[in-house]
């Protein structure tokens, strides 16, 4: 028994419960206890939007909102974007260590080996309009894996787990980039096992007629910290979706299309995708400031700013300005981040952001960036699917792992009606 607790005392009866205390966290379940009689259920505690309740142990991400830090697998994000590459890291978020080169290799090589779409799958992305939303296709597309792979739903077993990450990984830049070709009209270009995991990923957005498509080596290398900057980010609201299915044991394709659902609101990934919609709609900087008066006027909200966990900056927003600078030397300078830097610096001196502790967030500064590459607003938060897959997984295999978990079921505060009866309701008529 933990040597730190709390004492509760039951104003309803005057009896007092002494609840352990573990990492900072008393359970919920130790409530349950408190009691006025043996009819009673017992305590309950109200948590609507999870604002101060932990669901899980986890070793993979670590955030501390106040201080603005950032790390997996207890690596600081600073030092993860300036040595390693995407696929390093995601070894690193699901092993827990960083591989040895020898890991390394095959690990790659392993990777780079399933990023080949069933046919089939071609034909399934041929289905959609012209101008589906890349995020729909995404979405629809994981979900129909699950049909490839039957053998999938053994969750329990960690060879098909493995099999099943590996697959996911690859191909998830695969579907990706077929989304998009399919949206210009293009025909899909396949996977090149001789390029890197950003480099095919480029290959297959952009390759036209040329035989071996070269890609810029700063953008190839900006996408890999882009990609490690988006890899995770602990309970989130799609991490959370991930575990949420997974704990029914779905495979892993339909909960990661749940995940990638979750993903693609506003609130969540879909706000890179809203910052450049708006940065279009503020047009000018002269405009900020009344764009701003409206914002606190609640008419709507500063898109890419604000976070349930930072309250402070967030130093993913940090590495991307950066990385906005390296960029714009290859693609020119996208006219977007002048207002973009304009507008922070405006919110951060005005009260109502400091108040509020809002700062700019990843989306603020990734959508300026993928616009520079040239990917249209639709294609912002696949950009953001692709890397988190990693996170995703590494979450779901956690759970899988953790004796402590069962299906995910939250409690209720009924506040619907007490039983009544129909013939109340229709009193009855002649005919009856
Ligand atoms: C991320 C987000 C959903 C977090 O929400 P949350 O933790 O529930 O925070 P709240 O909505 O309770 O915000 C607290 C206060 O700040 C305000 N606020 C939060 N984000 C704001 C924003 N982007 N613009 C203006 N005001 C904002 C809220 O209106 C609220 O004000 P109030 O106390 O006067 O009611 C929210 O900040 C948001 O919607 N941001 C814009 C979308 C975005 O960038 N999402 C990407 C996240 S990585």
């Amino acid at each position: 028994m933990s040597k730190e607790t709390l004492s509760v005392t039951d104003d309803r009866n005057g009896k007092t419960y002494s609840l352990p205390i573990e990492k900072g966290t008393v359970r919920a379940m130790d409530l349950r206890q408190i009691k006025t009689g043996p009819d009673d259920f017992g305590i309950m505690s109200y948590d609507p939007a999870f604002m101060n309740t932990a669901s899980c142990r986890s070793a993979v991400t670590f955030i501390d909102g106040d201080r603005g830090i950032l790390r997996y697998r207890g690596y600081p994000i600073e030092e993860l974007a300036e040595h390693c590459t995407f696929l390093e890291v995601a070894y690193l978020l699901l092993h827990g260590e960083l591989p040895s080169p020898a890991e390394l290799k095959d690990w790659v090589y392993e990777i780079t080996h399933h990023t080949m779409l069933h046919e089939n799958v071609k034909k399934f992305i041929d289905g959609f309009h012209y101008d589906a939303h890349p995020m729909g296709m995404l979405v629809s597309t994981l979900a129909a894996l699950s049909t490839f792979y039957p053998e999938s739903k053994n969750v329990l077993d960690a060879r098909v787990r493995r099999q099943q990450i590996l697959r996911l990984i690859g191909k998830v830049p695969t579907i990706a980039a077929y989304a998009y070709r399919h949206s210009l009209g293009l025909p899909y270009v396949y996977p090149d096992n001789e390029l890197s995991y950003t480099e095919n990923f480029m290959n297959m957005l952009w390759k036209k007629t040329e035989l071996k498509y070269l890609s810029n080596r700063t953008l190839a290398r900006a996408l890999d910290v882009l990609f490690i900057l988006h890899a995770d980010h602990e309970q989130n609201c799609s991490a959370n979706t991930m575990r949420c299915v997974g704990s029914s044991q779905a495979d892993p394709y339909l909960a990661a299309a749940a995940a990638a659902s979750a993903l693609a609101g506003p609130l969540h990934g879909g706000a890179n995708e809203e910052v450049l919609k708006m940065l279009a709609e503020i047009g000018t900087k002269e405009n900020i400031p009344g764009y701003i008066k409206q914002v606190k006027e609640g008419k709507f909200k500063l898109m890419g700013f604000g976070h349930r966990v930072y309250k402070n900056y967030d130093p993913r927003a940090k590495i991307l300005k950066r990385t906005a600078e390296e960029v714009f030397q290859v693609t020119g300078r996208n006219p977007k981040l002048d207002i973009a830097i304009e507008l922070e610096r405006i919110a951060l001196e005005d009260e109502y952001f400091v108040k509020r502790k809002l700062y700019p967030n990843v989306d603020f500064y990734s959508g300026i960036i993928y616009q520079a590459m040239g990917f249209r607003p639709e294609m912002f938060t696949v950009m953001f699917a692709i890397p988190r897959m990693a996170g995703w997984l590494a979450q779901w295999e956690e759970l899988l792992q953790d004796p402590e978990q069962k299906i995910s079921r939250p409690r209720q505060v009924f506040t619907g009606k007490d039983v009544r009866h129909l013939e109340q309701a229709r009193p009855a008529t002649a005919a009856d």
